[in-house]
């Protein structure tokens, strides 16, 4: 038995560094604190042998009866970008606790995220940050079934700082860890505030960093459906704001929400990116030269901030906010129209659009999706804002989901070394592409360090 939990460990690979079998595994298989209804290995043990997909069928009694879910509590830590967020999520999916220190100030200073003045920020506030989220779900670390941290994507200055404390906690405490996707915490958390939703479905996530248009066909499995080829939309968002002198404490986005709604949003006629291009990709960096020219072309300073503008001044720059917004959010659309298309080729079966993501917590965003959703026949399901941003609370509850799995990585040593070179996945992406809708627009950035977190799941799971 011993030799098959092992080798399980070792394919799924989410998280450990090498050498991935600790020295003893047995031991260390034996001093897992137990769940208060059977050893969590066990839980591990039904899974070694079976397809986590077919879970369903033969052994789905026979997991329920090892696992209680209900009795999990996971820990979440989340510092892939600029965000410091802990938190601590029930395996019933009832929110202990949630705690977010964001960099804003940091970002507003300097127009971006500065990774080694990120990093140091992560670093001063991490500890706390995890006290704060213990204390306000009124437990200790002892208390806990697991640590689920961000390892990839982001950058690795900050990813490094939430798995070392990661690591320390799970080492001190004896804790099983699990390494987390960035992209699929946002995408999952969707299904700790919908409780209906069952795969497979679509998601449109979209974030500072990324524009994802994915098919959702199982958990740990997923088909890209486009992807951008150049910026975010979020990165679109804040560039705009910060050229229109917005003020950027509160990052890009909110701000210029919120002065689109004075603004018209036909006055400036942008031309929607990649008509010529029939596929469900994004690209950004051409309306943001748009928006660069426009703003030149009305005279508009971006060093006087909105605050001290004139009333014209102030009309300009609303008109220029609406005007991006209409475009960048109708770029959104007409792909998402396409992908749903797809994916109904695909998985015929899908009966909801997950939009997540900080830009996903802007309410233009939403009621422009929820149209292209209801034409469609679809549902829409978007987390509340607070979720859709980063926080720890879709790190924890995606460690839940794949727990119950048995995907894990035992406890690290207790005496880890702090230069202990840790596995992180700066650029990892969630799925394969869809083959059939490949692009012709291809990114330049193509350069992948880590297979896919589907493709590693799927392969282990094939060798099972
Ligand atoms: O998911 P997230 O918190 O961090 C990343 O993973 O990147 O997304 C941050 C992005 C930022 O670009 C921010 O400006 C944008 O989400 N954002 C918004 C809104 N709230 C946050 N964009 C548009 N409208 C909003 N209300
Ligand atoms: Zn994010």
């Amino acid at each position: 038995m011993l030799s098959s939990l092992s080798s399980t460990i070792s394919r799924l690979n989410l998280f450990c560094p090498k050498p991935l079998i600790p020295p003893s595994l047995s031991s260390c298989l034996k001093t897992l604190k137990p769940l208060p209804i059977i050893p969590r290995w066990s839980c591990l043990h039904s899974l070694s042998t079976h397809s986590t997909s077919r879970l369903s069928t033969s052994l789905k009694p026979q997991f329920d009866a090892l696992v209680s879910k209900d009795d999990l509590v996971v820990l979440g830590i989340e510092t892939s970008c600029d965000d410091t967020a802990a938190a601590v999520v029930r395996g019933n999916g009832e929110i202990l606790s949630q705690v977010v220190s964001s960099q804003a100030d940091l970002l507003a200073k300097y127009g971006g995220v500065a990774p080694k003045m990120a990093e140091e920020a992560h670093s001063q506030v991490i500890d706390q940050v995890v006290q704060e989220a213990l204390d306000k779900a009124n437990l200790t670390a002892r208390n806990l079934s697991a640590v689920a941290v961000t390892i990839g994507p982001g950058l690795s200055l900050c990813l490094r700082v939430g798995v070392r404390k990661a690591r320390k906690l799970a080492g001190s405490f004896n804790l099983p860890i699990i390494g987390i996707h960035h992209m699929e915490a946002h995408c999952l958390v969707a299904r700790l505030i919908e409780r209906e939703l069952e795969f497979p479905f679509m998601a449109l996530l979209i974030s500072g960093g990324h524009n994802l248009l994915i098919l959702a066909h199982d958990l740990g499995h997923y088909i890209q459906l486009g992807t951008t080829i150049d910026d975010a939309i979020g990165e679109a968002y804040d560039k705009t704001a910060k050229w229109l002198g917005l003020d950027m404490s509160r990052s890009g986005g909110p701000a210029l929400e919120e002065l689109a709604q004075e603004g018209d949003a036909e006055s400036i006629k942008f031309s929607t990116p990649m008509k010529q291009h029939r596929d469900c990709n994004f690209s950004y960096a051409g309306l943001k030269t748009q928006v660069r020219l426009a703003i030149g072309s009305h005279n508009i300073n971006p060093e006087i901030p909105i605050s001290s503008a004139s009333s014209q001044d102030r009309r300009s720059r609303a008109d220029i906010a609406a005007s991006f917004q209409r475009v960048a959010v109708l770029h959104l659309e007409e792909r998402c129209d396409r992908a749903i298309e797809w994916a109904r080729k695909i998985e015929p079966s899908i009966k909801h659009l997950v939009v997540s993501g900080g830009v996903a917590s802007n309410q233009y965003v939403r009621a422009r999706l929820d149209h292209v959703v209801k034409k469609n026949n679809l549902q829409l399901v978007c987390p509340p804002p607070k979720l859709c941003t980063d926080n720890g609370v879709m790190v924890a509850w995606t460690g839940i989901e794949h727990f119950c799995m048995g995907r894990f990585d035992p406890p690290p040593p207790a005496d880890e070394h702090e230069d202990y070179v840790y596995d992180l996945r700066p650029r990892w992406p969630l799925g394969e592409e869809y083959a059939e809708g490949r692009s012709e627009a291809r990114s330049l950035r193509t350069a992948r360090i880590h297979p896919s977190l589907t493709s590693i799941i799927q392969s282990s799971l094939q060798q099972q």
